[in-house]
């Protein structure tokens, strides 16, 4: 099963463009600019006149949760917020008319979602599952869902699972907000984007023994930051999850202002710092951003966009990515990420497939 591949892990990383051309066949309608989700056809309605939609789920699905907070309130205009499940669950939540829940989960049996997933329909909500095993509990108990499509993922670190969630995340935002306020052609605009996402990741995983060489050089190095900002933040926290869930090294992953209000302390010598650092609204600000780790002595690992020439100036080392409209961005930029992850923790000897203290799917509180 494994093929020509090492490890689950890397093969899961490696085969997502096909993955994810998976997720999204048939539901993208290019000669129409229209996003064709079945399981939501009942419900269009009640989903465009949505007051506020809760997002929820741990970990990883928490990462996407995030990027889909962003991309709802962009491209749908709903006011949106993710929660941990398990806070969710017991802060007395409010749930107000026309409040929607989307739990995202890979195994659908994560113990923490469930419950909230519980708490928020007794409460009222309807409830809208991204979840990727077929026939799970929380697939059972949701009213509505968009499944991921991606196939079992064996990995316990989630790869493929992620970058399906921010698919779909991504297709049910085109979609509500078509019914909103989106035009037509900048739906057709983001799908025909989506559409080609496919043959980006391609582009990137052909880098893998790059990226190796580059992590080899900081491979040392036992505390490491991930910066981002805008839809690129929640990629900088889940590509410091991956490090550390992997190779056992500590990482932190924030918004890339924030380190300047205190983390900042944290840099020395040497210190990898990975910025997201693609073209977009907010690239002069993460430029700055870079500056001052670089003049602090970091050693900048940036992920930018295909043919930025500008940043070479300010890293290290760079792993480019093709250029995608920003709220698309995630899609390629966790790739390198999940890569890197991979290569240290092998070139730190661990068992990637099975790392210390973790199970697939967590079925307690
Ligand atoms: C990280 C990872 C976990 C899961 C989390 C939720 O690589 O796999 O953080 O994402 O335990 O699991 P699911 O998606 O099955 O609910």
């Amino acid at each position: 099963e494994l093929g020509p591949y090492p490890h689950y892990m890397l093969k899961e990383i490696m085969e997502q463009p096909e993955t994810l051309r998976t997720c999204l066949r048939g539901r993208i309608d290019r000669r129409d600019g229209r996003v064709i989700l079945g399981g939501l056809a009942q419900h269009t309605r009640l989903l465009a006149r949505a007051q506020r939609i809760i997002l929820t789920g741990q970990g990883t699905a928490f990462h996407a949760g995030l990027i889909g907070e962003y991309l709802l309130e962009d491209l749908a205009k709903i006011p949106a917020r993710v929660q941990y499940a398990s806070e969710f669950r017991y802060r007395n939540p409010i749930i107000e008319d026309g409040s929607i829940i989307i739990p995202i989960s890979q195994s659908g049996e994560t113990a923490d979602t469930l419950s909230a997933l519980r708490e928020a329909r007794d409460r009222g909500a309807f409830a809208l599952g991204v979840v990727n095993t077929v026939g799970s509990t929380i697939a059972r108990e949701t009213d509505a869902g968009v499944y991921l499509h991606v196939g079992p993922e064996i990995g316990v670190a989630s790869t493929k699972a992620f970058l399906g969630q921010v698919a779909v995340l991504t297709l049910i935002s085109l979609y509500v907000g078509r019914r909103r306020f989106l035009a037509e052609a900048d739906v057709a605009r983001y799908l025909e984007a989506l559409d080609q996402i496919p043959d980006h990741i391609n582009t990137i995983t052909q880098q893998s023994d790059r990226i190796r060489d580059v992590v080899e050089q900081v491979i040392d190095r036992d505390n490491w930051l991930f910066l981002g900002r805008g839809f690129n933040y929640p990629v900088a926290l889940e590509g410091a999850l991956k490090l550390k869930e992997i190779s056992y090294i500590h990482a932190e992953g924030m918004p890339a202002a924030e380190m300047k209000h205190g983390p900042i302390a944290l840099i020395d010598q040497g210190m990898p710092v990975v910025f997201v650092a693609t073209r977009g609204s907010q690239y002069e600000k993460v430029i700055s951003n870079i500056e001052e780790v670089r003049s602090r002595g970091g050693r900048i690992l940036a992920v930018a966009s295909e043919g930025d020439t500008n940043i070479a100036r300010y890293a290290d080392f760079v792993f480019e990515v093709p250029d995608v409209p920003e709220p698309l961005q995630p899609l390629v930029t966790v790739i390198p990420l999940q890569l890197l992850a991979y290569h240290a923790a092998v070139l730190r000897g661990h068992d990637v497939d099975k790392p210390r203290n973790l199970a697939k799917s967590v079925t307690v509180e």
